[in-house]
């Protein structure tokens, strides 16, 4: 007699929009809860995906996601940032579902990505636009490694938001030098970080081919708490989150958020 019917075996568990996940160990920050949430329709829908993960770092999102049950390649210059999440996936149980490779995003066709025939099914793209060489550039290589039909979630800081940082934090003249796109410290030797306008996040993003869904704030009271001495630690976590996921689609919080958080489709 046949046994029960088994679950395939790309069955994935749901990722938590609104609380960490109890088994994994690791507390998802209230700050991204707005890119879990975005995520969570795509990566906690029961299909096993392929996720490239460009300047994915140490893993903040690829392990988790790996956790629950994906397939993640992270592409990163960073070597010490690679041998992190190495070591970080191992430590999860998910080594191998975790690949880092070394490279740059906009040199992404350089590199044996091992997307299958059709390309990846879901790439991130989280705060590194404010760091590379040509946003756009890395914006295109990222389109053209997805399938078609495939999303790209990009997060990027947000300029009203960094100007309000600035400001709270006691420095109005970088404030206002970020309001005027200027560089807020001039005689640093490292290149000034960019900071986005929503407009210019949605015009990037349609500029690579790709079809923008709605953008969100990301972080928009949990790095003011993290600014007011004391606040962040009496604030109920849970409510916080909460709130963060209530302001997320709705101006005028989301046009003050840190961050800035899109989902977008190639056609
Ligand atoms: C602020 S961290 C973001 C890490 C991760 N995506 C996250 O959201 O936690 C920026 C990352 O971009 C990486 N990076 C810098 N230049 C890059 C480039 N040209 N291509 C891809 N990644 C780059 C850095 O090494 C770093 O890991």
């Amino acid at each position: 007699m046949p046994g029960p019917a088994r679950a395939p075996a790309t069955r994935v568990r749901e990722v938590p929009p609104t609380a960490p996940d109890p088994s994994s160990g690791e507390q998802l920050p209230v700050r991204t809860a707005a890119v879990w949430a975005a995520l969570d329709p795509l990566v906690g829908a029961g299909t096993a995906l392929r996720v490239l993960d460009v300047g994915g770092g140490s893993g903040v999102f690829a392990v988790p996601l790996a956790r629950l049950g994906h397939s993640v390649t992270v592409v990163d210059p960073s070597a010490d940032a690679l041998a992190t999440l190495e070591r970080r996936a191992r430590t999860a149980g998910v080594g191998d579902r975790v690949r880092g490779l070394q490279g740059d995003g906009d040199l992404l066709h350089e590199l044996p990505l091992d997307d299958g025939d059709g390309g990846h099914d879901l790439a991130l793209c989280h705060a590194v636009l404010e760091v590379v060489d040509d946003p756009a550039t890395t914006l295109g290589e990222v389109t053209r490694a997805l399938r078609p039909g495939g999303q790209v979630s990009v997060v990027t800081v947000n300029r009203a938001g960094a100007v309000l940082a600035r400001a709270l934090g006691g420095h109005p003249k970088e404030a206002l030098a970020l309001l005027e796109d200027r560089d807020p410290a001039p005689a640093r030797t490292r290149p000034a970080r960019r900071r986005f306008a929503p407009e210019d996040l949605l015009a990037l993003v349609r500029d690579a081919g790709l079809e923008p869904g709605e953008w969100r704030g990301v972080a928009v009271v949990a790095d003011l708490l993290d600014a007011v001495p004391g606040a962040a630690s009496s604030a109920d976590p849970a409510a916080v989150r909460r709130l963060e996921l209530a302001l997320a689609a709705t101006s005028p919080y989301r046009d003050v958020a840190s961050g800035l958080h899109v989902l977008a489709t190639r056609p």
